[in-house]
């Protein structure tokens, strides 16, 4: 787990720059087994994507969400906390700023696939009121075999 608590009123989350890229790359690295290629973030500067990055007091980069807006759904497409942070809420932070700014901008819901065995991740979804939709069968590469996605959904609130 951290290497110390996690202190919500240190932390900011703002619009992902450029200029992270180097640190995304690095936390990314941690985060997955098939991780991002830098082009692929370096894709998602445009205007319809919405890109978060959760840093502390010291400007240090502990985690990043990326999002694609498609008509009125808010897709999640990454969410990554770098390793030594995890399980302080992080996560849930970016989760829950993201879903806001989303619902704000007129999203009528938040969508995204995770592997099934994934179970951090999907317990962090599920407790944040995200419901299971469907699988989507071999959406991800996996070592040998591909591997299922579950499809969860937030609807807006109200
Ligand atoms: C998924 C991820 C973003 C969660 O971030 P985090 O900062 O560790 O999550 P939080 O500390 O905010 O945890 C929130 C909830 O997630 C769940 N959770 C987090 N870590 C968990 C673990 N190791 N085991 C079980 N549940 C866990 C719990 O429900 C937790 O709620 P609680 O704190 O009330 O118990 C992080 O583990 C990560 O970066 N993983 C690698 C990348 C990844 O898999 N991204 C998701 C792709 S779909």
């Amino acid at each position: 787990m951290g290497d110390s608590a996690f202190n919500r009123a240190d932390k900011i989350i703002r619009p992902l720059r450029f200029s992270d890229l180097a640190a995304v790359n690095g936390i990314e690295l941690t985060g997955y087994s098939h991780p991002w290629p830098d082009a692929v973030f370096r894709d998602c500067f445009r205007d319809d994507y919405r890109l978060w990055a959760l840093e502390s007091s010291d400007q240090q980069l502990i985690g990043y969400a990326i999002v694609a807006y498609l008509f009125d759904e808010a897709h999640l497409l990454n969410i990554c906390v770098a390793k030594t942070k995890r399980g302080q809420g992080a996560g849930r932070m970016l989760l829950a700023h993201l879903a806001r700014e989303a619902f704000d901008e007129k999203m009528s819901v938040v969508t995204l696939e995770v592997r099934l065995s994934n179970h951090s991740a999907i317990a962090l979804y599920e407790s944040f009121g995200f419901e299971r939709m469907g699988l989507r069968p071999g959406y991800y590469p996996g070592d040998a075999l591909r591997e299922d996605a579950l499809v969860l959904t937030l609807r807006a609130p109200g």
